[in-house]
């Protein structure tokens, strides 16, 4: 492995390339990584980034958000198939319905979604910037897509708006129960839970802290308890515990299989072969490029 990681850093050097791996990447390419972030955090990175090439360590919408935000760039994956399952949760034909029956609407996007739903929509979104971007919207009615979970904790914070859901949720953090949380609060009753806001509306009534995976670790890292459940995918305890050495963290969330799929092998055979590329048409990118630039704008 070290023989490789050295590999992968004379290839990064050789072919100007840029290593991005989100939070839930296996610990190997965080390691190698030269950017390590939640997904709003490497969005910003590939629109930086002067490099020829972007290494994408995450799921299939996140190298299409970099391929869109940054086009003349060439973006690799090391695994074209690591797709995000509720990347495809929201139906072409209630976005239109709903627009033709709502009026002041606005169809505001999780960036874990499909270039073509983005594409229909008038915003996108992460998890850290939600809340402040459905508030500055000037529209009193919101449809929230794909992910319920996410826009029902959206919702809670903005009780002014109206909001409507296409039913989408992340598998992952949705298999976990709140019975789960409170047995292992029962296991560690000096544990604070950290909740990502894809889990459900009981998981998250039972936490202490709820952000996206950034301020997860940043909560940890400032907070004087010294034990965590963590309520999302496993792959940030490897951050949590590089930044917060001597606190413990109790995992409750299954592994994401698909962000797995970015090990160092794959990598190294992007760089090498330069496979993976996430290649897009004029069209598709144009569509969704609008509302990504419009979540850059209003996030800041
Ligand atoms: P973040 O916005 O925290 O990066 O979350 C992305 C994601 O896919 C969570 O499942
Ligand atoms: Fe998609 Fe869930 Fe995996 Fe995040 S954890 S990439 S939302 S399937």
């Amino acid at each position: 492995m070290a023989d490789m990681a050295e590999e992968v850093r004379a290839l990064k050097r050789e072919k100007n390339a840029v290593v991005l791996a989100h939070y839930y990447a296996p610990e190997e390419a965080q390691a190698a990584a030269d950017f390590v972030g939640d997904s709003f955090y490497l969005a910003k990175a590939a629109v930086q980034t002067d490099a020829d090439t972007i290494v994408f360590c995450g799921v299939h919408f996140m190298g299409e958000s970099a391929k869109i935000l940054n086009p003349s760039r060439r973006v690799l994956m090391p695994d074209l198939a690591a797709d995000c399952a509720m990347a495809h949760m929201a139906a072409e034909e209630q976005i239109e319905k709903l627009r033709a029956e709502i009026k002041d609407l606005a169809v505001v996007c999780y960036i874990n979604s499909t270039a073509k739903i983005k594409s229909l929509s008038d915003v996108c979104v992460t998890s850290s910037n939600a809340v402040k971007i459905v508030r500055a919207l000037p529209e009193k009615n919101i449809l929230f897509i794909p992910d319920q979970n996410l826009g029902g904790f959206v919702a809670k914070q903005v009780p002014e708006k109206n909001f409507y859901y296409s039913g989408g949720y992340c598998p992952v953090h949705a298999v976990l129960l709140a019975e789960d949380v409170l047995g292992e609060k029962r296991a560690h009753p000096a544990a604070r839970v950290l909740t990502h806001p894809e889990c459900t509306e009981s998981v998250r009534a039972v936490s202490d802290y709820i952000g996206s995976t950034a301020e997860i670790i940043a909560y940890a890292e400032k907070s004087g308890a010294e034990e965590f459940i963590v309520c999302t995918e496993p792959g940030v305890l490897y951050e949590l515990r590089a930044r917060c050495p001597g606190k413990k963290f109790y995992p409750a969330a299954p592994e994401c299989l698909d962000m797995k799929r970015n090990t160092l092998a794959g990598i190294r055979e992007c760089l090498l072969r330069g496979c993976g590329e996430i290649v897009m048409d004029e069209a598709e990118m144009k569509g969704a490029e609008r509302p990504l630039r419009r979540m850059l704008e209003l996030a800041e």
